[in-house]
């Protein structure tokens, strides 16, 4: 029987459940356009005072996954491994993380997006290597798999319409913010994608959506039940995003970043993300206890297997690879300008989101979905909380192809950080991790 959607938004705003073929035939409406947008916003609103409960949550991520195309890699058997991140300032980490487990053995399948707002994405990071594409066949994909243990794709134009639709409808809707609608949101796509399990990368802080460790806990708990109860295996490493992951945030500038962690290198808080990450991913892919996959991927990282791949992977999808061992090679933006400390003191906060809009508007990243990146804007952190710093020290450097956006981004950055005169508590930088 064909439902009528005033029902279902009825028995939301009462606060009782849904069942799973009421959902599926909602999301099957939605998706061919014979629910209106107001009806699906009431409905919307009315999850987010009153929830969900479990059951209709795995309802509604199955419904969603199977609104459009899957992706099938039964040919890996359990071995396929993606990774997702909740979205972060700075996070660069796949660009580790993805040669680091191919290079121990694992099969890295992943589907990754694009940054939106203050938050960056991995394809706009890899898209800083002229001539790199993510438009792969699933044929092409899997035969890149097969050959160097992973390949990089953007999300297809059919893969969870559902939330596709939904989202840009929650965007508008002042609906994004809550648990249900971001975990079925983003395992309906990692469903979709098909890879047998997933680690997720739950962000928490002021540059991420879950400020509270509290409600990155419950997020990553969901998301884990979620995949479980479809038959995948999920792990969610809940880690700190109250400031920006290693110093570099802006795409081409991340690369460079990247690149330094994968010959050895690099900022520790960032190293120390991706080897847990990647242990994860490891034990998931080859099958092995996590203190093993640790010392593997330590392993890989130090002795530049890691590195091989990761030129490997970004000649085989169209990149330069003797610009993949030497980013800089590609150049740095036109413009630049220092900003100086006009205090004396240690940084105590550093606003991560604040940051990364500065960031954005250097050009570096997006403030609406169709807007143009600038690969080489970016920010460089100098100093970071529980630094001290003196009266005309550097405290970042930005880096711009348009003059004119350095001195707004100067303001915003310069409201993300505060000062004090005691050195503040180190912050940890992995608070949990769940399902291992
Ligand atoms: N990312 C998603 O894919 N969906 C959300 O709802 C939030 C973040």
């Amino acid at each position: 029987m064909a439902i009528r959607m005033y029902d279902l938004i009825e028995k939301k705003k009462r606060g009782l459940p849904l069942t799973k073929e009421e959902l599926f035939q909602m999301i099957g409406a939605y998706v061919d356009g014979n629910i209106p947008d107001y009806q699906m916003s009431a409905w919307l609103m009315a999850v987010y005072f009153n929830s969900m409960t479990d059951r209709e949550i795995f309802d509604l991520t199955e419904a969603m996954a199977l609104s459009g195309d899957t992706v099938d890699l039964s040919v890996f058997g359990d071995r396929s491994v993606d990774k997702h991140s909740t979205g972060g300032v700075g996070d660069k980490t796949t660009l580790i993380v993805a040669p680091i487990v191919a290079a121990c053995g694992g099969i890295v399948a992943k589907m990754s997006g694009r940054g939106l707002g203050h938050t960056g994405g991995t394809v706009d990071k890899l898209e800083s290597f002229e001539g790199f594409h993510t438009t792969l066949s699933p044929e092409q994909f899997i035969a890149q798999v097969q050959k160097c243990g992973l390949a990089v794709i953007g999300q297809s134009g059919n893969l969870a319409p559902a939330d596709k639709k939904l989202y840009a409808l929650r965007d508008v809707t002042a609906t994004v913010d809550s648990i249900p609608l971001i975990a079925s949101s983003i395992m309906s796509k990692k469903l979709a994608a098909g890879t047998r399990s997933i680690v997720l990368d739950v962000k928490c802080g002021s540059g991420a959506f879950m400020r509270e460790r509290a409600d990155a806990e419950k997020l990553a708990e969901m998301m884990v039940k979620i995949g479980v109860s479809h038959g995948r295996k999920v792990a969610a490493v809940i880690t700190d995003m109250n400031r920006p992951l290693g110093y570099a945030v802006g795409n081409l500038l991340e690369v460079c970043e990247a690149v330094e962690v994968l010959k050895g290198g690099g900022p520790l808080d960032l190293r120390e993300v991706c080897l847990t990450l990647a242990s994860v991913m490891v034990s998931f892919s080859c099958k092995c206890d996590i203190k093993t996959a640790r010392l593997q991927a330590e392993d890989v990282l130090q002795s530049g297997k890691a590195l091989e791949y990761f030129c490997e992977w970004i000649s085989l999808q169209g990149g330069n690879a003797a610009h993949a061992r030497d980013p800089h090679s590609l150049g740095c933006a036109k413009y630049s300008l220092d900003i100086l400390s006009e205090t004396e003191g240690y940084i105590t906060g550093c606003n991560a989101e604040l940051i990364g809009t500065a960031a954005m508007l250097l050009g570096a990243g997006r403030e609406k979905a169709d807007d143009v990146i600038d690969p080489k804007a970016g920010i460089i952190l100098l100093k970071k909380t529980g630094d001290h710093v003196k009266k005309g020290d550097i405290l970042a450097r930005l880096y711009t192809e348009r003059e004119n956006t350095l001195e707004v981004s100067k303001t915003t950055f310069l409201k993300a950080l505060s000062f004090g005169i005691a050195k503040p508590e180190e912050a940890p930088l992995i608070y949990k991790i769940i399902g291992i």
